[in-house]
């Protein structure tokens, strides 16, 4: 352990002032987890048995006096050091009022805070003191459980969790991003407390939730969630694409488990949050368009179209950004099925040129998320739709270079319109504007300022209004 301490400064300087101070100070929680398991980390939480912003202070001081920022209530203090957030705190006897999150703070000693964490590989700590510096403080052996990769919780469960909810979200993120599985108490306490939920912000949800999005392999995460029943509070969508029915011995694909293989297929290709939003929302509208038709079986027709309407209301919910991000998936849920039509022999480049007007920049992402969507256990089936999409994409090249849709704009304006007709802004040029531009969509008219020109004079007087030329 020391010489992984010695290798940062700060550790010495802090440990000087603590002696000075003639108080303990500990490196402990993620920082130590993410030192063992060799993962980079942005932050250093110390935990000090006395005042921790005092300590804060003094360590300041020595290291060229970086802004301290300090939260009286909690006894926080925190700078910033060579790109490091370095938090300080006293050790704390902490108990959590039942309904709120508002702690009720007290000293305490190095194992009463340890207690008092979520996961015993969350509270391992390092001696920052002369006597024993660099030494490791595992009072649940989670040192161990970081080699055996599983996650308990120091205390029972029920108490752990009790303290703070959010935690059974935080143990399923760590399971998703650490590839660690969860203890059976510890499962079965998140189980039966999962309702406990309800008392926790949607935001502090939801940054747990993309951490389990983000991570390798989200669907490790996405089934925990729905196997202790966590998922049940704050994503009901989700919950409902799970399960298969069967009529006339028809049955369809579960959509929960499809949804949970796309977004596993998607994740080696993106980084892009939005874009694994995107592969966990494709369907989210299957279940209220379901419908069995005794010829065809199950159809799920619309459902790209209510499931884009669906987006606002989840990240309104979930309290995610209701700005471009969601605009986007809402765009890439709305036109996940249509690079399949275009796959076709048939299909005319009027569709193409469509697909591209519409997808704009996004057309790339739109077809990392149809290779995504390919989830048949049959390998042929899997390498013929790939073909079939290595087919699209060529398509797609070809008519982009001969017609350039991708951000395209329509060679006239609706500026162009009201000086042609000497009219106010008003719903004929919106019209106009719109027809302008299937026109040249449907290849009814050349992509061309002249041939527009005419085609909206034409169209224009047909809506009775007068040219002046
Ligand atoms: N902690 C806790 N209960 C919580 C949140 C945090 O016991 N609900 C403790 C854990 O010991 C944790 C430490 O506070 O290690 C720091 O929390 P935080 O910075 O939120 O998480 P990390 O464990 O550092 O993990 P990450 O940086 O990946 O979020």
């Amino acid at each position: 352990m020391k010489q992984h301490l010695v290798k940062n400064a700060i550790f010495q300087i802090i440990s000087d002032q603590a002696a000075q101070a003639n108080v303990k100070a500990f490196a402990i929680g993620g920082f130590v987890r993410d030192l063992l398991l060799e993962r980079p980390s942005k932050d250093i939480d110390i935990v000090v048995e006395g005042k921790g912003i005092e300590l804060a202070k003094a360590v300041a001081k020595q290291i060229g006096n970086p802004k301290v920022a300090i939260f009286k209530t909690y006894g926080t203090a925190m700078f910033n050091y060579k790109g490091l957030e370095i938090e300080f705190v006293g050790a704390r006897k902490e108990s959590y009022q039942k309904n709120s999150r508002n702690p009720l703070v007290e000293v305490g000693t190095i194992k009463e805070d340890q207690d008092r964490r979520d996961f015993t590989i969350n509270a391992l700590a390092i001696s920052l003191n002369k006597r024993d510096y660099g030494v490791l403080i595992d009072p649940f052996n989670g040192m161990q459980d970081l080699k055996d990769k599983i996650l308990k919780t120091p205390l029972n469960p029920e108490i752990t969790f009790s303290d703070d909810p959010l935690r059974m979200m935080r143990g399923v993120r760590f399971a998703s991003q650490l590839g660690f599985s969860i203890a059976n108490d510890t499962f079965e306490a998140i189980k039966k407390n999962a309702s406990r939920l309800d008392i926790i912000s949607k935001e502090r949800i939801s940054v747990e939730f993309n951490k389990i999005m983000l991570s390798k392999i989200p669907s490790v995460g996405l089934k925990l969630l729905f196997d202790s029943q966590l998922l049940h509070q704050f994503f009901p969508e989700m919950v409902r694409l799970h399960g298969v029915k069967k009529v006339d011995g028809k049955t369809h694909k579960d959509n929960f488990y499809h949804t949970l293989q796309v977004v596993d297929n998607i994740c080696p290709n993106t980084d892009n949050l939005w874009l694994r939003w995107a592969a966990l929302l494709h369907d989210v509208a299957k279940p209220p368009t379901q419908r069995f038709d005794k010829k065809v079986g199950w159809t799920f027709h619309g459902h790209e179209v209510v499931g884009a309407r669906m987006v606002p209301k989840i990240f309104s919910r979930l309290k995610l950004p209701l700005n471009e991000k969601m605009k986007y998936v809402q765009k890439l849920v709305n036109l996940h099925l249509r690079p399949i039509v275009i796959a076709q022999d048939t299909v005319s480049d009027s569709a193409i040129r469509r697909l591209l007007f519409d997808a704009g920049d996004d057309i790339e992402d739109l077809m990392t998320l149809c290779e995504a969507d390919i989830t048949s256990k049959n390998k042929y089936k899997v390498a013929k739709y790939l073909q079939n999409f290595k087919l699209v994409r060529e398509k797609l090249k070809d008519v982009e270079e001969r017609d350039k849709m991708r951000n395209w704009q329509p060679p006239i304006n609706g500026k162009d319109i009201m000086d042609a007709f000497q009219v106010k802004p008003g719903k004929e040029i919106g019209m106009l504007k719109n027809q302008i531009t299937e026109a040249i969509l449907e290849g009814e008219i050349p992509n061309e300022r002249d041939a527009a020109m005419a085609f909206m004079k034409q169209k224009g007087t047909e809506l009775g209004l007068i040219t002046i030329d």
